[in-house]
């Protein structure tokens, strides 16, 4: 019994030492210890033996089975702590190279334009007005004081929308369409927002005025696409009633028959609209000037205002920022040379009486401004066409993080 005590113990103990795996481990706990197992079975036979042979067998058996258990353990954590060294050798993961990349979005140069004058304007005290893009005549061009021989109103100017089959009676189209009897024509005006003025065209090149027809009223409700932010002026005014004071700006698109590299058929601007009573040119200049300065966020920001001829103003003045040229490039401050930015001047009675204000008590003054000019002058853009074109290069390269809010302490730049 000694012997084959030892001898079991000796084969044993061997064999656990000499596992490969954790199975077998696991084999060799069953043959000994499971149920039918070996020293399971030594302990069985315990019960039939005298106390004598008990006392001296049984420590011993127990002993075994103790020794076993111990080293099938100690085995198994070994085992355990090799299969993971090799997993720690071959699964490794270098935190040092960088992350796939997560596609994000960009924020268009205009929208954070947008964003910028809303924030500039806001701390001026300027509410966010909107109007519609397509717009009547009244509003566009009637309210605003426009005369019916302006070339602006001529139907190679501005994208007219087909009459509806309602103000047409039988004849005629059946669906609204645009029309524009000439498109991509050049035209010597420099830049947006700097009025309707400049058609380049002669008066004989006009078709004759549709608004003089008997069917005048109408003509009133033809309606366009809108080719300038200045019809929100009146909606605005006349949202209020009449009597009480107004600072909205009106950012959005706008729409003329134009295309070249500075000028895309549909482009942005910003409206400006003050209707207070005590109102003067001074008011006009000091907000223009504060808000350059905090747009191109200068100082040195110098204006100049040229008198100019807008139909809704009076009087109107184009205003130009000085520049000065840094390595045969314009940078924006001093005055080497000037940049038309954008046309102003003091509402019109006739439009303050439009928007149903009492010209006598309400005074206003007025500005227009291409959003997308002001975008490529800020940030070095040369080809506008590129702003629409959709390319997602371009807008990687130009637009803006989602979290680039523009704030007056951060710099509306971002
Ligand atoms: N509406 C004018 C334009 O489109 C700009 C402007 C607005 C001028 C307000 C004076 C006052 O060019």
């Amino acid at each position: 019994m000694t012997t084959d005590l030892d001898q079991l113990r000796a084969d044993l103990l061997g064999s656990i030492d000499a596992a490969a795996g954790l199975e077998a481990i696991e084999a060799l706990r069953v043959h000994a210890l499971g149920k039918q197992g070996a020293i399971t079975g030594l302990l069985k036979t315990l019960g039939g033996m005298s106390p004598e042979e008990r006392q001296e067998t049984g420590p011993r058996i127990h002993g075994l089975r103790e020794a076993v258990t111990e080293a099938l353990g100690a085995r198994k954590a070994a085992l355990e702590r090799l299969a993971m060294d090799a997993r720690l050798a071959s699964e490794t993961l270098d935190m040092t190279l960088p992350a796939d990349g997560i596609t994000t979005g960009s924020v268009h140069p205009v929208s954070q334009v947008m964003d910028e004058l809303a924030e500039i304007f806001a701390d001026l005290g300027f509410a966010v007005a909107s109007g519609p893009e397509i717009e009547d005549d009244w509003h566009n061009f009637t309210a605003l004081n426009i005369p019916d021989t302006h070339p602006a109103r001529a139907m190679h100017d501005t994208f007219y929308m087909s009459p509806s089959p309602r103000l047409r009676g039988a004849s005629g189209e059946d669906s609204p369409r645009l029309s524009s009897d000439r498109a991509g024509r050049d035209r010597p005006d420099a830049g947006r927002g700097e009025g309707q003025s400049a058609s380049g065209d002669s008066l004989a090149d006009m078709p004759l005025s549709p608004a003089l027809s008997p069917e005048g009223e109408r003509e009133q409700k033809k309606m366009l696409l809108r080719t300038h932010t200045s019809p929100v002026q009146i909606r605005a005014m006349k949202a209020t009633g009449g009597n009480a004071p107004l600072r909205i700006i009106a950012p959005g698109r706008t729409y003329r028959s134009d295309s070249d590299a500075t000028h895309t058929p549909m482009f942005h601007q910003v409206e400006g609209l003050v209707i207070d009573k005590g109102i003067t040119l001074g008011h006009l200049k000091w907000t223009l000037e504060t808000f350059l300065k905090a747009f191109f966020e200068r100082d040195d920001v110098v204006l100049r205002l040229r008198p100019s001829y807008f139909p809704f103003t009076e009087p109107g003045a184009e205003v130009d920022v000085g520049y000065s040229l840094v390595n045969g490039k314009r940078v924006i401050g001093g005055s080497e040379g000037w940049m038309e930015v954008l046309g102003s001047g003091m509402v019109h009675r006739s439009v303050i009486a439009a928007g149903g204000y009492d010209p006598d008590q309400w005074q206003g003054f007025a500005f227009g401004c291409g959003i997308d000019r002001l975008a490529m002058l800020k940030y070095g853009m040369d080809d506008l066409r590129a702003f629409f074109d959709g390319d997602i290069r371009w807008l990687k390269h130009y637009g803006f993080s989602a979290l680039d809010v523009p704030t007056l302490s951060g710099g509306v730049g971002a």
